[in-house]
């Protein structure tokens, strides 16, 4: 790979480690009685202990240092006072900025015991992530990533998010091109060797609609029905793909039990 390849592979996969790290921390105190202030919290310090910074905090105005997206909320769910409890599902959605490059990662955890349908809307969204991720190669399209992820929910009676994307990512925190996590098969431009870009499907337990609340960035669904969301930041490699928000842990999806 070029020298340019190189350099951008180790600096995303140096801040992609830090994301992930913050997301292992959180795994740990997610418990019922604990506030999004306090996971917000959490990222910043360990973003911070880091020496790298949060891409969130100020971005456009954002205010705080993650996403925090509870059960209707879609995405970018602002941290608050606003105290978990038992059921509740989320999305934690950390970027970490470290000399110059992005890592972009979120997880779903499960606060206490949480439903049947809950678990399963959960498993088909990390399935979804997964099973796009398994297929990325140079010789794919990015119609091939949506068409992946949108046969596979569907299939299993949930609905894919069309408002918001996967996003390329490096230097600069969202850039071109726009990964759609619906399409189909064989449409749009390949892939090449050096892409990183993000793949971060919305998933729905109803349909696909949704709404955006007064604070101008919390989107909900507008069936108020249960959302959620895995992302990894990934590139392209000549042999196939490298994944560089992974777990150091293990803890990539629900039980997080250590
Ligand atoms: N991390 C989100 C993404 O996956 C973006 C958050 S931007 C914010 O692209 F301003 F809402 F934090
Ligand atoms: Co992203
Ligand atoms: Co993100």
């Amino acid at each position: 790979m070029s020298d340019n390849i190189q350099e951008s592979f180790e600096g995303t996969r140096a801040a992609g480690i830090i994301a992930a790290g913050a997301l292992d921390e959180v795994a740990r105190i997610i418990k019922p009685g604990i506030s999004t202030n306090d996971i917000d919290n959490l990222c910043y310090e360990f973003i911070n202990d880091n020496n790298a910074y949060s891409a969130p905090l100020f971005y456009r105005g954002f205010p705080k240092s993650c996403c925090t997206s509870a059960n209707h909320v879609i995405c970018h769910g602002i941290p608050q006072n606003k105290i978990l409890s038992e059921g509740d599902i989320i999305n934690v959605d950390v970027t970490a900025y470290k000399n110059n490059w992005h890592g972009d990662t979120s997880r779903m955890f499960h606060v206490g015991e949480v439903s049947v349908k809950a678990k399963k809307l959960t498993d088909v969204t990390y399935n979804s992530m997964m099973k796009a991720i398994d297929i990325l190669s140079k010789d794919i399209t990015l119609g091939d990533i949506g068409s992946t992820i949108q046969t596979y929910v569907e299939q299993e009676g949930f609905s894919v998010v069309r408002d918001f994307c996967g996003h390329g990512i490096g230097r600069v925190f969202h850039q071109e091109p726009n990964i759609l996590h619906y399409g189909k098969k064989g449409s749009g431009p390949k892939l090449k060797t050096g892409m990183i870009f993000t793949i971060e499907p919305m998933i729905n337990e109803g349909n696909f609609e949704t709404k955006m609340l007064n604070d101008g960035w919390t989107a909900v669904t507008k069936d108020k029905k249960l959302s959620a969301q895995f992302e990894h930041t990934v590139g392209i490699t000549d042999k196939g793909y490298e994944i560089f928000t992974l777990s150091k842990k293990g803890l990539n999806q629900p039980p997080y039990s250590t």
